[in-house]
């Protein structure tokens, strides 16, 4: 091998190593991430906080046993050991003047499945499950559908 041959060569392996190097920074761009490219050593300035439907109006459940969405603002309802400002109108007793729906029988059953004589302790946090929907675009692209276009789906092929 002359000089001028070994020098090539290791530039050809220098190549091959940077190549070889570099290769999981590409991947690692490459992959789709709420981080929207960001750097993980660095913080993207935040998105600005979306505001939420404050419609009143009851919102479909994607499904039966859904949680039903929050229609209205929730902004400072204290919810701790010595008040739930969400019972001052959903309890029991508070819906003849709030008008708003009572909260679910299930909410006054035990976990052995005995009805209480208040809102068990399991359903005491309702943001633990309800929570109001914001204005905002979908974080990421979904295919959701509706059971009731599943079942239309599936009755038009047993039609055929
Ligand atoms: C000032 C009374 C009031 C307070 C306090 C309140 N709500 Fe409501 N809520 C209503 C009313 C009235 C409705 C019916 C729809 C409407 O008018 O917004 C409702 C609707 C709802 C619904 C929709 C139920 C359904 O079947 O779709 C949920 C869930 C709910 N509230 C949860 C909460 C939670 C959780 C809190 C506490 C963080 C809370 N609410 C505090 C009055 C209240
Ligand atoms: C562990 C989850 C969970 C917690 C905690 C919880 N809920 Fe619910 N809630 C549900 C689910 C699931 C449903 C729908 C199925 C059902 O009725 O149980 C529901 C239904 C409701 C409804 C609709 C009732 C109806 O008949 O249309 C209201 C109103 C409601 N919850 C309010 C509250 C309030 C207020 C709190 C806090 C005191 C609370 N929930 C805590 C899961 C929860």
């Amino acid at each position: 091998m002359t000089m001028k041959q070994a020098f090539r060569k290791t530039l050809a392996l220098g190549a091959l190593a940077l190549a070889v190097s570099a290769s999981p920074l590409l991947a690692q761009e490459s992959v789709a991430t709420l981080r929207s490219g960001t750097p993980l050593a660095e913080n993207a300035s935040p998105p600005p906080i979306a505001p939420v439907k404050n419609t009143d109006l009851r919102q479909v459940r994607n499904y039966p046993e859904q949680p039903p969405l929050i229609p209205h603002k929730i902004d400072g309802y204290q919810i701790d050991l010595n008040a739930n400002q969400c019972l001052t109108c959903h309890s029991r007793t508070a819906v003849e003047i709030s008008q708003a729906p009572m909260v679910s029988i299930t909410h006054f059953m035990s976990r052995d499945n005995q009805f209480l004589a208040s809102v068990t302790p399991r359903r005491y946090f309702c943001n633990q499950c309800h929570v109001p929907q914001g204005v905002t675009k979908d974080l990421v692209e979904n295919g959701f559908v509706d059971i009731d276009q599943v079942l239309e789906y599936v009755s038009g092929q047993e039609g055929n």
